[in-house]
């Protein structure tokens, strides 16, 4: 089906039943554009915490009195017993000292109690929401009792344990609930990209050691979004295999395996087309983004063009009114690359990233170098994917977030609004990385109540 006779089969039924469609759905408003939130950390919350949440700097041996101290994997920061101890404990210090370190007494070999730093041990807050990881206890018991699961490939990684069996750090049931989408709703934004790994699929059961529950949460994001009227990306964020070797992309040993057989690549398009059948009928749906993040030389431009064919296909069976998203490959990759692919294919949007961060050229970079190279570079890099016979353009990911130390308020407010005049231009729209964080410039909603973006 070509662009033209979808909008126009739209427009018939528009006037058929009286255009019971929203123009919120943009699918008929040419001037619509996402300016959506990512919903980071919260699905693929396995694909960080397998292979490991915490990267430890641990003896070879967790012997008693070893004292440990844990680096998150995920965002680069270390965990840390706030005031060095009797109230909660953080995972935001970049620098690791005494507050940052823990004492262990060992039970026997996987369980533990952790001391920290004003002798308190380390547990759940049994006198609050049960879930909070606190160090009040001046007396170990079950409540402060954790397990570390040591990574088979790497000594040096581990994952917590909590006592009441969870991993260390948010559940998808507490992370993001229903007052997210009214909040998304309320302060300017109209989207939301949701991260999913490919085990979704196979919910309540995916092989191990993914756990169950990701598809429930969903559903519930998709019925938050419709009764907020808020329109959802799903982002396949971690396919088998992975596609970049990244923790994010569930790499259980940072081996990147994705698209190096036809059989791999056939399991992800069922993948997308069992996401796209589950909510074709929900009116917020409004795209599905194949893949994210493939990085090259490992994914071959054959692989994603291969897969990208065939993801479409599979979107277009069960909807044709949804916007097909496919990320352009990281590392030596031509911009425009996927042009020939979307030429031909109706509702195709690239979906590009934009960090000043991750790439040592930002290390010395001051405020002002920053923000004209926003306005500069950045500029130039999305106007050249930009064009207007070719795909539709999509910052999916990006930040306010920088190298620079010490910055003020108003430095930061600066460059937010340099990245939103810029990314404003990309013709599909843009997506903050991401809603919740527990470091507050990677949180819009931080960001957002303490006046940092004015949207
Ligand atoms: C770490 O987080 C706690 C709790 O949100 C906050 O009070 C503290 O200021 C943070 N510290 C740093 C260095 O960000
Ligand atoms: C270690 O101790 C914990 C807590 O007391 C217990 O649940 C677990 O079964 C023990 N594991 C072994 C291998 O003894
Ligand atoms: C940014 O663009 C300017 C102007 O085209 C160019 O001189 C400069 O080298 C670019 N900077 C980087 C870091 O690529």
């Amino acid at each position: 089906m070509t662009g033209a006779s979808t909008t126009k089969l739209l427009i018939v039924l528009c006037a058929a039943f009286s255009c019971i469609l929203s123009l919120s759905y943009g699918r008929v408003n040419p001037n619509f554009q996402v300016k959506a939130v990512n919903l980071g950390g919260w699905l693929v919350t396995e694909g960080w915490i397998k292979p490991s949440l915490f990267d430890g700097i641990p003896n070879k041996d967790f012997l008693d009195g070893t004292e440990l101290q844990f680096k998150s994997v995920t965002i680069g920061k270390y965990l840390c017993a706030e005031t060095g101890g009797g109230t909660i404990i953080v995972v935001n210090r970049t620098a690791a000292s005494g507050w940052e370190t823990f004492r262990l007494w060992r039970i026997n070999e996987t369980a533990f109690h952790f001391r920290v730093f004003n002798k308190q041990f380390m547990g759940l807050d049994t006198a609050g929401n049960g879930i909070d990881i606190v160090a009040v206890s001046n007396t170990p018991g079950g409540s402060e009792t954790f397990q570390i699961v040591k990574n088979p490939d790497d000594s040096k990684r581990v994952r917590i344990k909590a006592p009441n069996g969870f991993f260390l750090q948010e559940h998808w049931s507490t992370f993001i609930v229903e007052d997210d989408f009214k909040f998304i709703s309320e302060n300017g934004l109209n989207a939301v990209r949701i991260p999913v790994g490919w085990w979704i699929a196979s919910d309540p059961t995916p092989p191990p050691p993914f756990v169950g529950g990701s598809l429930y949460a969903l559903d519930n994001a998709f019925n938050w979004a419709r009764k907020y009227k808020v329109n959802v990306i799903i982002d396949l964020h971690a396919a088998p295999g992975s596609q970049n070797g990244w923790e994010h992309s569930a790499s259980r040993d940072g081996s990147q395996e994705w698209g190096k057989t036809d059989q791999n690549i056939q399991e992800t398009v069922a993948v997308i087309e069992f996401l796209t059948a589950r909510y074709a009928n929900n009116p917020s749906l409004y795209a599905v983004e194949l893949i994210n993040e493939p990085l090259s030389p490992g994914a071959t431009l054959e692989m994603v063009t291969k897969y990208y064919r065939a993801g479409y296909e599979a979107v277009r069976k069960h909807s044709l009114i949804a916007y097909v998203v496919m990320s352009n490959r990281l590392g030596p990759a031509d911009s425009r690359e996927l042009f020939p692919l979307t030429s031909g294919l109706n509702g195709a949007v690239i979906d590009i990233h934009y960090y000043n961060l991750f790439n040592d050229m930002f290390d010395d970079m001051t405020v002002q170098q920053n923000i004209d190279f926003v306005y500069t570079n950045r500029s130039a890099q999305l106007g050249l994917v930009t064009t207007s016979n070719g795909p539709l353009t999509f910052v999916g990911e990006w930040v306010a977030e920088w190298q620079v130390k010490g910055a003020t308020k108003e430095d930061y407010q600066r460059f937010t609004k340099a990245q939103l005049e810029v990314f404003g231009r990309a013709t599909f729209g843009w997506a903050y990385w991401t809603l919740k964080n527990v470091n507050n410039h990677w949180s819009l909603e931080w960001m957002i109540n303490n006046g940092y973006i004015k949207l």
